[in-house]
């Protein structure tokens, strides 16, 4: 691709919950089974945040981590963007409040709601602000606590979803690719299939409101199954066909961690082999905008992803909105890593 510098991750780090919800406590709360849940999901085990802890307090730890890695001072960072749709409060943003807690007093701060894709479009952002110059290092965080918005009376989709946050440093680059390109996409017209249909200005939270627990998730799991598959699969397909990659080249497909069947689905429609494919939700449920940053940091520690591989990254979620990203992979995980 023609231009000047490139977005590079030059560290990454991630966060979730101590707490460990498994299956098999979900069934002591619904009408469920580990067997269900781990057929139809392969979900075996969340985790949960404890009352009082937020989503900055997990984005903020995995951001220390990923700046200690990058070796970059929070004072040198030029933006801090957070992709969350369970933000602190309304405002300030949970961006604002990261930068707080880092002291990364020069940098701008704001979040992105794009749902589970979020990351994603939050990449995009950061990768572009590096690529025209604007700025030299960007803290790119992807954290939501969807426990706090699931509805633990609901087995629909109580069993689906977790709490994590995942964050990467992005950092100029004359010489390498990074992050090669960024494709992203949405349709409103199909809002309605995943939401959380109160608490907003539309349907402001009222008893009535929270009786009839509209401040929870609400979805349409077979729309949003088929709506994911086909999504992701052509968005990758147009993100290769732009780039110039045959999906031979790729070493590591990062999916959205929503539901293995989601998954195996979209490799077989890709013919994507199965060994590249990195999966962790078996112990995370879906995290939102948190998967893709997670699991990217699993991999890596876990020495399989390694330095000048090509990542190919896939997302989708309520929006609808969905992307999918390339990235020629730069950090060398040090032994004690
Ligand atoms: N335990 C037991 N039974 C359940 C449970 C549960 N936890 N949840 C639903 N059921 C029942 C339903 O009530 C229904 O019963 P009925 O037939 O008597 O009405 C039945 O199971 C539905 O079964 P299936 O049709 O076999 O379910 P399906 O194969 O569609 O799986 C699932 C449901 C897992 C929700 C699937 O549709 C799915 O994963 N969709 C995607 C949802 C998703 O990932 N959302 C996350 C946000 S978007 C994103 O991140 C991509």
């Amino acid at each position: 691709m023609n231009r000047e510098y490139s977005a590079k991750v030059t560290g990454i780090g991630s966060c979730v919950p101590k707490h460990v919800l498994t299956n098999h406590d979900l069934e002591q709360m619904v009408d469920t089974s580990d067997e269900w849940i781990q057929t139809r999901t392969g979900i075996r085990e969340r985790r949960k945040a404890d009352p009082g802890e937020a989503t900055s307090d997990l984005a903020t730890t995995a951001a220390e981590i990923a700046l200690k890695e990058a070796g970059i001072l929070p004072q040198d960072l030029d933006a801090i963007i957070v992709a969350t749709t369970t933000p602190d409060m309304t405002f300030p943003s949970t961006a604002c409040m990261v930068q707080k807690n880092i002291g990364a007093q020069h940098a701008f701060a704001y979040d992105i709601s794009a749902a589970c894709a979020g990351f994603l479009f939050a990449l995009s952002n950061a990768s572009q602000y590096i690529e025209n110059g604007t700025c030299q290092s960007v803290l790119v965080i992807g954290a939501d606590l969807m426990t706090h918005i699931t509805d633990f009376e609901d087995r629909n989709t109580c069993v689906l979803f977790g709490d994590g946050a995942g964050a990467v440093v992005l950092s100029k680059s004359l010489d390498e690719e990074g992050i090669i390109r960024t494709e992203l996409g949405s349709d409103g017209r199909h809002g309605d299939i995943l939401s959380v249909p109160a608490g907003g200005t539309k349907l402001p939270l009222t008893e009535e409101t929270v009786t009839l627990r509209k401040h929870y998730i609400s979805m349409n799991g077979s729309e949003v199954f088929k709506m994911a598959v086909r999504a992701m699969g052509n968005s990758a397909k147009k993100l290769l066909e732009k780039t110039g990659y045959d999906i031979h080249q790729i070493d590591w497909l990062v999916p959205h961690q929503a539901n293995k069947r989601i998954i195996d689905t979209l490799r077989k429609k890709m013919g994507f082999p199965e060994e590249k494919v990195f999966i962790n939700l078996q112990h995370y449920g879906n995290m939102s905008a948190a998967s893709i940053p997670v699991a990217l940091d699993e991999a890596y520690r876990s020495h399989l992803i390694k330095p000048d591989q090509l990542v190919l990254m896939v997302a989708f979620g309520g929006g609808l909105t969905w992307g999918s990203s390339l990235l020629r992979w730069s950090l060398e995980l040090k032994n004690d890593g």
